[in-house]
């Protein structure tokens, strides 16, 4: 009852084609909890034309019921046997196991975490079975049409905050500083390694607890993230770029690691948390955290090695457990997604359903896998049962065209406005030129008290604008702000309003004026602290 994937648009006028069924079966991966899809998506895919199967208690331990999915509009296969005959399409979290891949027939699609470089066999397998398989995990990040299908970010997202978590849940204090009747407890202090997209998540979750959180990056450009996210971001004393391209980290030179160990040993003498996620895609994760670092912790302190698959990025992780060495609990749990099994089943279903709209543009529940189009290009690691994985690089994006040499150079010269540069020398001239006339011709027939406070209004007039344009437009609003507060100046008139009569003078003005004169100086009080208040936070907000 399968019909195979379409690879061309339906002819116009042509009958619409057999709707595509799509089946969910359940995770066999000893201890995987997430599942494919959830009942929220389930309708959505129904809306796009396909027919949904779930193999019966696939949720269950998402705590996503069977009911839930009929609900929204799925069938219950009984089991795997019959979910997977009867599906076009199969979505799944891990890689299939040689038993699951035997369940496929001719024609079929697979969509998951197939992980083509690290599984040959798997790929013999499915080019065998002459189907078609997308890897999620080879999705080119790079291009920004695709971050709504990005798995692994929304899955690092999860494990960084579930780090976080796990490290909570091990350790015996507060994250946040409190005082109590009982005395005063500081608050934790913890360190990220990596602050890539599970780092940025783990300084997140870290900082919303209320702890003091630290983060080191070989790819400098991240230290702005880490600080808008709560965290400080501590440099290694070496000068040396470790952006690799893409996104990702290069391998750094020796000289380099060297004041990074050392930096990193200070950290580990200091907090009471370490979480790493240092990691360059293809190769062992780097060893950041040695046995004497460890030794050098506090007792009671936390490691969550994250990387713990690749290898780990402390010495002494053992992948898939939580051990106590020299006192410090060290966690290399595998499964962080997993055990936050809802939040990301919803999240890696949404990314599976968005990628199922580009593959079903017509919205007539049948898929294109398209290979002109870069994502789904990136993806297609098997398609009609020849490899073609890996894909071609992504052409790089094309450069902005060169401004002409003629524009480049009137704008150098340019003030902080940058458009608008200044007058040309001649234009500038006949301007002044003009202006002393017409000064003049006001000198020679304006009243003498006329052409006093004119001067002055000329002088503010040209003070003011030479200010305002030498002043970058970014910092306009905390200017005029601080031009409000000093504008208060006028207070001295209430002052003297309200002051003590000189000896001699004809006594004190009446009541009435000194409270209008006290009621200017109370509101006057408000626009000069106010402004100069609202300056500070404007300026504190662009100082780094
Ligand atoms: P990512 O590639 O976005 O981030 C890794 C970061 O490490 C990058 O910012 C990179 O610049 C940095 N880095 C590389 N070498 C470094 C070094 N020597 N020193 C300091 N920083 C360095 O990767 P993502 O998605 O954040 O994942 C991080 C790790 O977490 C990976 O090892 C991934 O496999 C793992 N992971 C583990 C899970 C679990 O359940 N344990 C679940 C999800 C991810």
């Amino acid at each position: 009852m399968t019909s195979a994937t379409s690879t061309e648009t339906p002819a116009a006028g042509a009958a619409a084609p057999t709707p595509q069924r799509i089946g969910v079966p359940r995770e066999i991966f000893p201890g995987e909890k997430r599942v494919a899809t959830v009942p929220d998506v389930v309708a959505k895919l129904v809306k796009l034309g396909f027919a949904v199967v779930v193999e019966q208690g696939a949720g269950d331990l998402a705590d996503l019921s069977d009911a839930a999915y009929v609900e929204a509009g799925a069938s219950i296969a009984p089991n795997a046997a019959a979910l997977w005959s009867g599906s076009d399409i199969v979505f799944k979290v891990r890689a299939p196991t040689a038993d699951e891949v035997a369940l496929m027939h001719e024609g079929q699609t697979l969509i998951g975490f197939l992980w083509p470089a690290q599984n040959p066999e798997l790929m013999q397998q499915l080019v065998a079975k002459k189907v078609t398989a997308l890897s999620i995990d080879a999705l080119p990040r790079t291009l920004s049409r695709a971050q709504k299908m990005d798995a692994l970010t929304s899955m690092a997202g999860v494990s960084g905050y579930r780090a976080v978590v796990e490290a909570a849940n091990a350790f015996g204090r507060f994250f946040n500083g409190q005082i109590t009747a009982a005395g005063k407890v500081p608050p934790a202090k913890v360190f990220i390694a990596g602050a890539g997209v599970a780092g940025l998540a783990a300084i997140g979750a870290a900082a919303s607890l209320g702890a003091i959180v630290r983060a080191n990056d070989t790819r400098a450009e991240v230290a702005d993230q880490v600080v808008s996210l709560g965290g400080e971001f501590v440099k290694v004393d070496y000068e040396e770029e470790g952006s690799g391209g893409g996104g990702y980290a290069k391998v750094m030179s020796e000289g380099f690691q060297a004041a990074q160990r050392a930096m990193y040993a200070q950290q580990a003498r200091e907090v009471d948390i370490i979480v790493t996620t240092a990691l360059i895609p293809g190769k062992p994760a780097p060893k950041l955290i040695t046995a004497e670092m460890v030794k050098s912790m506090k007792p009671g302190s936390v490691i969550v090695d994250m990387a713990a698959e690749q290898g780990g990025n402390c010495e002494l992780t053992e992948p898939g457990k939580a051990v106590v060495k020299h006192g410090v609990t060290i966690i290399g749990y595998t499964d962080l997604a997993s055990r936050m099994a809802r939040q990301s089943s919803t999240l890696y279903g949404t990314n599976l359903f968005r990628l199922t709209e580009e593959l079903c543009k017509t919205k007539d529940g049948v898929i294109n896998v398209n290979m002109q189009d870069d994502a789904i290009r990136g993806l297609t690691v098997v398609k009609n049962g020849e490899i073609t994985w890996p894909a071609p690089p992504l052409a790089a994006a094309p450069k902005p065209p060169a401004k002409p040499v003629a524009a480049v150079a009137e704008k150098k010269g340019g003030h902080g406005h940058g458009s608008s540069g200044p007058l040309p020398a001649k234009t500038l001239a006949v301007v002044f030129g003009l202006g002393a006339l017409a000064f003049w011709a006001i000198g020679a027939y304006a009243p003498p008290a006329f052409l006093a406070h004119f001067t002055v209004f000329v002088l503010a007039c040209f003070i003011g604008y030479m200010v305002v344009w030498n002043v970058t437009p970014a910092l306009h609003t905390p200017l005029m702000s601080v031009t409000n507060a000093v504008s208060s100046i006028i207070v001295i008139g209430a002052l003297v309003q309200i002051l003590p009569p000189e000896a001699g003078s004809n006594g004190r003005p009446d009541t009435l004026i000194q409270w209008l004169a006290f009621a200017g100086i109370v509101l006057t009080a408000v626009n000069m602290f106010g402004g100069f208040a609202v300056t500070r936070r404007m300026l504190d907000m662009f100082r780094k």
